[in-house]
């Protein structure tokens, strides 16, 4: 089996996700979604998954973007996995009906519970129980890795499908448009030492430095890679991400989300 594993990550779960599971299938390619959507791509792949993190119980934008340009090779396996923090939403479902107006099949969808890094609402977790996620994650990618080999059809994991719908509808389907220009919140405190890693971590360059410090070009993803990774802590967002602890996959280094782009 010739296998692909597309990603988009901002704080590393998905990269991760993405690395174990190509591990497991035997060496597949592992393939930033941010470089394929600016190559032509090669169609000779017979499984492909996709990786991506759940934004506001939907897609990222990009993924989005991504699915309406993929080339898959007919009859190939496709699948999604989603990590997230909580609960996917319809980021599945989404995916499928996105993949299915081009007569592309999702074969399945797996979800992945992983530390949440949404900082504007909560701070990250204790890494005693990242470390029980972590360890979950491995036997979980087993799993997935096991339906992707026998090349399975499996039931999108979307469980609880009403409170999943409801939160899709009230968040994701009313307030996605808003993302691009949702960048207009971040600012930087007096901690900024114009380092400029900011500027490379952002997966799709919608940062700029001015005179060192940060401007964003509201092209924005909403990942929060910017304000995880900042080494001091200075980029915040709105009044809510002050003396939050921030989060990054202890695994994964800047230099992993900055080779994104
Ligand atoms: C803008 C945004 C929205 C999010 N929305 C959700 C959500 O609806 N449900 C959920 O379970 N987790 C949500 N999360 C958490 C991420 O999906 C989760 O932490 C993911 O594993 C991060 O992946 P990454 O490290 O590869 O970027 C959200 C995170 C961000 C930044």
């Amino acid at each position: 089996m010739k296998a692909i594993i597309y990603y988009f990550s901002a704080t590393g779960n998905s990269l991760k996700v993405a690395r174990d599971l190509a591990q497991e299938l035997n060496g597949a390619v592992v393939y930033p979604v941010t470089k394929a959507l600016k190559e032509n791509q090669d169609e000779s792949y017979n499984a492909l998954g996709i990786v991506f993190p759940v934004y506001m119980f939907g897609l990222p934008l990009i993924i989005v973007d991504f699915l309406k340009y993929i080339k898959v090779r007919p009859g190939a396996y496709f699948f999604s996995v989603a990590t997230l923090g909580g609960l996917p939403g319809r980021a599945h479902s989404l995916a499928k009906k996105i993949l299915c107006k081009r007569d592309i099949k999702l074969a399945a969808g797996f979800s992945v519970l992983m530390p949440g890094n949404y900082t504007p609402l909560y701070g990250a977790i204790p890494n005693e129980q990242q470390e029980k996620m972590f360890t979950n994650e491995k036997n979980k990618i087993k799993n997935i890795a096991e339906y992707v080999r026998l090349q399975k059809r499996v039931t999108i994991e979307e469980k609880p499908f009403l409170i999943n719908l409801l939160l899709y509808k009230l968040l994701y389907w009313a307030g996605s448009r808003t993302i691009p220009d949702s960048d207009k919140g971040f600012w930087i405190n007096d901690a900024c030492t114009k380092c400029g890693l900011c500027e490379k971590v952002c997966p799709v360059a919608n940062i700029r430095l001015k005179e060192g410090r940060p401007e964003w070009l509201h092209n924005c993803q909403h990942c929060m890679a910017c304000l995880q990774w900042c080494p001091v802590e200075a980029i915040q967002y709105k009044k809510s991400t002050s003396g939050k602890k921030r989060y990054r996959h202890p695994l994964i280094t800047a230099q992993d989300i900055t080779g994104q782009r």
